[in-house]
């Protein structure tokens, strides 16, 4: 296809993000995230002709299931998660690829039989293939399938070469700081750092990737970003949805393993980090690791910097609908928070003294993520604030979802015959200048995990950083029970001691 007849977002795309002969073999085949994400990605990379003509999938799972059904399992999951509509010819290049393990975790035996599976599809091909091992089972058997990839020899295939053997891990990574290094000590015992992908999916998101182009590749910001300029910076990461039918998962979870420790600490870290020295993963990867190593440990209990809570009952895009103690699967009791807020400081030249605040929850107002660097406010000199100057601090926010982009809030003068002022905003929207239907997260991580590529991805020992912020607060709660969980009722902007943590510094949330 001649470059100029390609989509947008696929012209000009280099040719180093081709990928080798692969097969991609999915552990917890059968489970929800491959239908909804895995599937359409492999689906909507094959559309857009970025997977290798060799291209192989198997699924492997406790289940038996025979070849044919899988295929329509992933048909069906095309149907409908996919964001595009399934067209038959594309798929059936896939499709008659595709075949079903059944095996368990535990068993080696079941390995060998996957490792001949894979020597047959190379004797087929008649060339090596790239093996690439999805690990998307609960994380229990996170360990015995590493264990077994390393014991049978797959960890291993094809090692220094480029189509060495990969492996993704889906989160959670770990429970906490213990867990999290035990994990690190397995996969380091089977298989080198270059091989392993952690995945953190917002790390896919198109908006999260242009943190570092908006950072870096603009002038204008770079010399301002910093103490001397910055009053405050704040995250939100809200969700409209309660945890509907995941209750069981959620009550080992809560709000800050599920989204705080990875989410929201990789885009703290992104739009904290000094500049890396190149765009190789590794250099990147080494200013986060800093970044989230200069966050001071927090406070916890009473005006302390963190804040948890729980919805009740309330009202949600117009409908009724219960509080987290209601929820299936939920103990009436639980300690659990569907609400975190954190105050972070961050102890370095860049940023000392500059809060940064992070909240998260679920049945908030509206879904919504966003970053907002608030600056200083000029010296009240000339333009005094009151009847005449209403002036707003500039803010620079970036949209990660929905509605993508960038806003600016400047101050002007409104025309007409005396000056006063008034604060506008400057936008910048995804879908207006670019179009919308963007690649989904997922296909970006698919790819790049296939060409090796893990600058999207979390290194161990960012994960450890992370955990190591997270784990006091976590013991803490654990220790305290409900005692100082607040409340915020479904579809409100969350607790009141959210707006307390942020007061008592004399700032405020913002509405998004
Ligand atoms: C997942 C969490 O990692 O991220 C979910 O486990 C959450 O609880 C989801 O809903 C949010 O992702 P997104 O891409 O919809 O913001």
């Amino acid at each position: 296809m001649a470059d100029s007849q390609r989509h947008p977002f696929l012209q000009g795309l280099s040719k180093h993000r081709g990928a080798p002969p692969t097969v991609v073999v999915i552990f917890g085949a059968s489970g929800d995230l491959t239908a909804r994400k895995l599937i359409p990605a492999v689906y909507n990379l094959s559309y857009d002709n970025l997977l290798p003509a060799d291209f192989f999938i198997i699924g492997y799972g406790r289940k038996s299931i025979p070849d044919e059904e899988f295929r329509q399992h992933a048909t069906d999951a095309i149907k409908e998660f996919s964001r595009r509509e399934l067209k038959t010819d594309v798929w059936e290049r896939i499709a008659a690829n595709t075949r079903y393990l059944a095996g368990s975790y535990d068993d080696k035996s079941a390995f060998d039989r996957l490792a001949t599976q894979i020597d047959e599809i190379e004797r087929k091909v008649g060339r090596e293939i790239q093996p690439l091992f999805y690990i998307s089972t609960p994380p229990s058997v996170f360990g015995p399938i590493l264990l077994n990839l390393g014991a049978s020899g797959l960890a291993r295939k094809h090692l220094g070469q480029p189509h060495e053997a990969k492996v993704i891990i889906e989160k959670p990574f770990g429970r906490d700081l213990a867990t999290a290094r035990e994990l690190n000590g397995i996969i380091r015992s089977v298989f080198e750092e270059r091989q392993v992908f952690r995945i953190d999916h917002y790390l896919g998101k198109e908006t999260v990737q242009d943190l570092l182009v908006q950072r870096f590749a603009n002038s204008i910001f770079e010399p301002l970003w910093n103490r001397n300029f910055i009053d405050s910076v704040q995250i939100t990461v809200a969700e409209e949805v309660g945890v509907g039918s995941r209750g069981g998962y959620y009550e080992q979870s809560g709000g800050l393993r599920d989204m705080v420790q990875n989410h929201m600490m990789q885009l703290v870290a992104l739009t904290a980090m000094e500049p890396p020295v190149s765009l190789d993963a590794e250099a990147i990867r080494d200013e986060k690791v800093k970044l989230l190593r200069a966050i001071q440990a927090l406070a916890v209990g009473p005006d302390g910097d963190v804040v948890r809570a729980q919805y009740t009952a309330g009202m949600v895009a117009g409908k009724k609908v219960p509080g987290y103690l209601e929820e299936t699967g939920v103990n009436p009791q639980s300690g659990t928070e569907t609400y975190a807020a954190l105050r972070l400081s961050i102890n370095n030249w860049r940023w000392q003294g500059v809060p940064f605040y992070l909240r998260s929850g679920k049945r908030l107002a509206r879904r919504v993520s966003e970053i907002a660097v608030t600056f200083k406010r000029p010296p009240g000199t000339l333009f005094a604030e009151g009847a005449r100057f209403d002036l707003a601090p500039n803010t620079l926010s970036f949209q990660i979802q929905p509605d993508e982009g960038l806003s600016l809030i400047i101050n002007t003068k409104i025309p007409g015959l005396e000056t006063r002022t008034q604060p506008v905003k400057m936008n910048f929207r995804y879908s207006t200048t670019f179009g919308s239907n963007t690649p989904e997260a997922y296909e970006r991580l698919v790819l790049d995990a296939m060409i090796g590529d893990g600058t999207l991805f979390i290194r161990g020992d960012e994960t450890e950083a992370s955990w190591r912020l997270c784990t006091p607060i976590l013991e803490a709660w654990t220790a305290a029970g409900r005692k100082g969980m607040d409340a915020y009722p479904a579809g409100s902007w969350g607790p009141p001691g959210a707006d307390a943590l942020l007061s008592k510094n004399g700032h405020k949330w913002r509405q998004p």
